[in-house]
């Protein structure tokens, strides 16, 4: 799913100066718990996939590429793991200091040493993308993702493993004020009950943290692998773009990808993959249905409000889908459309008052 995304991250902010309003933007990319490399099974590491996918991307030959405009910043705490990412590298693209980006690999502890390194770098005032896929421990303190968030045009991606959302004992009280902000903000998710729901509880609080950190806008969602165990991730931007690109992203993964999602909000539905399905019957998918009816219990509302609802509060909805939604809704007698006549973005919906 990141190489989906970078593919339409990259040229977003390389090829164009609209974004951003630069006229050539420098841009980081900040992979704050690189790993080794490559995976046991073989597998290309996020340092390599990253890389490759950037220098061998369909529109590098519009993007300027330069040492001094792109740096892409590998952070990896362990010693072993951090020489096995250096000779990966180099062992693939040859010597680094002959690439037309910069690449840094630094051996380091993501949480203490990402502002420094991006300070280093001269990477404020620039679009940041900040990847801290720790999987299991996320110790990085709200400073360091409030400081990415108030830069311009900069965005986050985090993810969790599934170890994260242990028991309330094994938690270390010290690292979670700092990732949340304080104790109040992440005790009522280690509090949860309920092992199905500890997930969305910490999910939600990491989304809330992002949204206190400055982002405008935060998706979050479970990744389903085919096998394998699920991952956790959240997405924080500020721009319009960057969140339809995140959409966009998703929408691209398919059952060759071997993943499929889950919105936290919908519960007890099986991840939902293959939307083709329901798609070539003619019919929305249940979980655009579900979400719609969620909405609705919230107020009523146009279909316009919807939609942006669904953009901004849901995995991968778009607000084109709203319509489609209420639509099939009104039909089927679970939405009732207030004014008569022709379906529009500005009709007023309701759900059926209870019998
Ligand atoms: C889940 S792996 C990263 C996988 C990598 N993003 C990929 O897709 O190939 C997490 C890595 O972060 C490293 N790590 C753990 N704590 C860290 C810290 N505080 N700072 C930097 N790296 C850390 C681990 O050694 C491990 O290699």
């Amino acid at each position: 799913m990141y190489q989906r995304y970078l593919d339409a991250w990259w040229p977003i902010l390389l090829q164009t100066s609209q974004r951003t309003g630069y006229a050539r933007p420098r841009v980081t990319l900040l992979d704050a718990f690189a790993g080794p490399g490559r995976y046991e099974g073989g597998e290309p590491g996020s340092p390599v996939f990253i890389l490759d996918r950037l220098l061998h991307h369909t529109a590098v030959d519009r993007m300027h590429l330069s040492p001094r405009r792109v740096h892409l910043v590998f952070i990896e705490k362990d010693r072993a793991r951090h020489e096995h990412l250096l000779s990966e590298l180099t062992d693939r693209f040859g010597k680094l200091s002959d690439l037309p980006v910069r690449v840094e690999v630094r051996r380091g502890e993501a949480g203490r040493d990402s502002l420094p390194v991006l300070t280093e770098l001269g990477a404020w005032g620039h679009p940041i993308l900040g990847i801290f896929d720790s999987w299991g421990s996320v110790n990085v303190p709200l400073e360091v993702t409030r400081r990415i968030a108030r830069n311009r045009s900069s965005e986050v991606i985090t993810t969790f493993g599934p170890n994260w959302f242990s028991r309330r004992e094994e938690l270390n009280a010290d690292i979670l004020d700092a990732v949340f902000g304080g104790r109040g903000y992440w005790t009522p998710a280690a509090d949860e009950a309920r092992p199905d729901e500890r997930w969305r509880a910490w999910l939600g609080t990491y989304r809330s943290a992002l949204r206190r950190a400055g982002f405008g806008y935060q998706l979050q969602f479970r990744l389903v692998p085919r096998t394998g165990q699920h991952l956790y991730l959240v997405f924080g931007t500020g721009s319009d773009a960057g969140l339809r690109a995140m959409k966009e992203a998703m929408w691209k993964v398919d059952d060759r990808d071997g993943e499929s999602f889950q919105d936290p909000r919908t519960r007890g539905a099986e991840a939902v993959g293959q939307l083709d399905i329901f798609q070539a019957a003619g019919a929305c998918d249940p979980e655009l249905l579900e979400l719609v009816t969620q909405r609705l219990a919230l107020g009523n509302a146009t279909v316009e409000t919807i939609g942006q609802w669904l953009l901004t509060e849901t995995s991968r909805w778009m607000p084109t889908h709203a319509l489609k939604a209420v639509r099939q809704m009104r039909q089927d007698g679970s939405a009732v459309v207030q004014s008569t006549g022709r379906l529009t973005s500005k009709s007023l919906v309701s759900l059926p008052a209870a019998a």
